[in-house]
């Protein structure tokens, strides 16, 4: 199989799946992620290549706030063996794309560098300026309001606290978005995360002053 042509294969087949997605998993929250992993590559220069495009590009396909997990994942399989890719890696990707969503909570030790990167790459594009803007996309898409004085934020959330309870979304970046910084996998991932978090917070200290309130204590 051609390198060139199983990815633009596979570009096409991600897009007319994700093309009318609405909240912030839009095929160009992929191709962001996709250019991110490359350039992560690049740099860190280990790991499958393949893999890492072909999971940065399928990643959100099993995602279960998008579609059934079980599901997506069969469809991947089915798609990778119709392009002939051989077992071992499609189950590279089949594990990359189950086990890098930030609701899983798998720690880093359990991850392989292939993972690392397209992780990094996922998690670069929750934060800076297209985090903050996916990120009120996202609370719009699901109801929620941009700020609650009454709404404390969350520490140290189980899952389905995560994903079932209530917040706001300008909880979310202190119960999530601030934190990814840290939990960078890469070198390349943490140095290109720095100036996106610095803008996250300068964005936050400009919002607390057009309220007139106190901003959120930063969480320790
Ligand atoms: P992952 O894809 O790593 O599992 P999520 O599904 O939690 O991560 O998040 C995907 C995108 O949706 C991110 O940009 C994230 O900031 C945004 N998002 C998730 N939950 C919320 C929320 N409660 N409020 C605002 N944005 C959210
Ligand atoms: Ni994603």
């Amino acid at each position: 199989m051609d390198y060139q042509a199983l990815i633009e294969e596979t570009a096409v087949f991600v897009k007319t799946i994700l093309q009318a997605e609405s909240s912030g998993h839009d095929w160009f929250h992929i191709e962001r992620v996709w250019r991110n992993a490359k350039i992560i590559h690049d740099k860190e220069d280990q790991g499958d290549r393949l893999v890492i495009e072909l999971a940065a590009l399928l990643h959100d396909l099993a995602d279960e706030k998008l579609t059934d997990e079980a599901e997506g994942l069969s469809k991947i399989q089915y798609f990778l063996e119709g392009e002939g890719l051989s077992e071992s890696k499609i189950e590279k990707v089949l594990e990359i794309v189950q086990t890098i969503s930030f609701s899983k909570q798998v720690t880093k030790d359990k991850l392989s560098i292939e993972a690392k990167i397209v992780q990094d790459a996922d998690r670069l594009d929750a934060i800076g300026a297209v985090g903050i803007a996916r990120a009120f996309t996202y609370g719009g898409h699901s109801g929620q309001l941009i700020w609650d004085a009454d709404k404390p934020v969350r520490k140290n959330m189980t899952k389905s606290a995560y994903r079932n309870g209530e917040t706001t979304t300008i909880n979310h970046f202190y119960e999530k978005l601030l934190l990814l910084k840290d939990q960078m996998n890469t070198e390349t991932g943490f140095a290109m995360a720095k100036d996106r978090d610095a803008f996250m917070v300068s964005f936050l200290d400009q919002f607390f002053e057009e309220i007139g309130r106190d901003p959120v204590d930063y969480i320790e």
